[in-house]
């Protein structure tokens, strides 16, 4: 039987906080935690919830899945908490950690997460910043890894706003050896220090392309990847990015340039029209509930490695 391995970081807020045979464990007990081949309990043990953004997926999965596990959640709306009055992050981490076994924070700053972890003594996750979001592309490898089983054969190409999603989707590409190209308009390019991470651990640096030309870019690709063009927090740049970003949506002219087998993946929320069509988001081809399960999985597997 596999059992949860304790991961060799305190804490998950990057991609890169796992060793590649950690990710690849991660996605195993996910695998095992979905076929109800496993059944561990973390009775009792406490994640707290600080949500500085809207969310449904991150915020529920993670209730499931700790309740899943025997545990239970606290929902600390930054709004009813001193949180939302200023009290520091040193102050707060330092008191909901002798209370939490775990804390799950989606937040603006990579820096302010950093600061949470700082000073937390117990397991912090990020559940979103504007840098990464790292258990998303948990659940988009497991999702990728049920259709293609080899890595190698896959080339995941992402089309939009070079961002959190992205970012993650690059170091955990870079940590399994997959390939992929990021196709974004001019100026939204992914964290240059992110490529350069990436581009240090991937054996192969043609493994990592990114491009404005979205025609190259998905060209062979196994997966089609989009996001929103306006994150949360960028409501006031929404008719701007609308128009930067209006030649890259996902259709069905542009699916048909992918490989035959290509599948499309998207993180949800999604906005038919803008990013993908609505053709495309309903097709046979369309894996994206498939992905918005795995969040669950994904996340019980990276807790009961944190947890056990
Ligand atoms: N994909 C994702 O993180 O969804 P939520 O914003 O609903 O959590
Ligand atoms: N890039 C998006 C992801 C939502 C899950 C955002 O930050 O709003």
């Amino acid at each position: 039987m596999l059992n949860p391995i304790k991961l060799a970081n305190k804490n998950f807020l990057s991609s890169l906080d796992t060793s590649r045979e950690e990710l690849f464990h991660i996605l195993e007990i996910a695998k095992n935690f979905k076929n109800k081949d496993l059944n561990i309990a973390l009775k009792n043990k406490v994640l707290g919830l600080i949500f500085d953004k809207s969310s449904t997926r991150t915020r529920v999965s993670f209730q499931v899945a700790m309740s899943r596990l025997g545990g239970t959640t606290i929902d600390l709306n930054p709004t009813t908490s001193q949180i939302g009055r200023g009290e520091p992050i040193r102050d707060t981490a330092r008191v909901l950690s002798r209370y939490c076994d775990a804390l799950a924070i989606r937040t603006f700053r990579q820096s302010d997460l950093e600061e949470y972890a700082k000073w937390s003594t117990k397991p912090v996750i990020n559940a979103l910043t504007d840098l990464e979001h790292p258990c998303q592309a948990l659940a988009d490898f497991l999702t990728m890894h049920e259709e293609f089983l080899d890595f190698k054969d896959v080339v995941l190409t992402f089309i939009g706003d070079g961002n959190n999603v992205a970012n993650s989707l690059i170091l955990c590409g870079a940590l399994l050896g997959v390939e992929i190209r990021i196709a974004c308009p001019k100026g939204y390019e992914p964290n240059s220090l992110v490529i350069k991470k990436a581009l240090e651990i991937y054996k192969d640096s043609n493994l990592l392309k990114i491009t404005n030309d979205l025609n190259t870019a998905v060209s062979g690709a196994n997966v089609l990847y989009t996001d929103v063009w306006s994150s949360m927090g960028e409501e006031g740049l929404k008719e701007h990015k609308d128009k930067v970003f209006n030649k890259f949506t996902i259709n069905n002219n542009l699916v048909s340039k992918a490989n035959k087998d290509a599948i499309i993946l998207h993180c949800l929320p999604a906005y038919r029209g803008k990013e993908i069509t609505n053709e495309v988001f309903e097709s046979e081809k369309s894996r994206i509930f498939h992905q918005a399960e795995n969040r669950m999985h994904a996340q019980q597997a990276l807790l009961s490695c944190l947890l056990s």
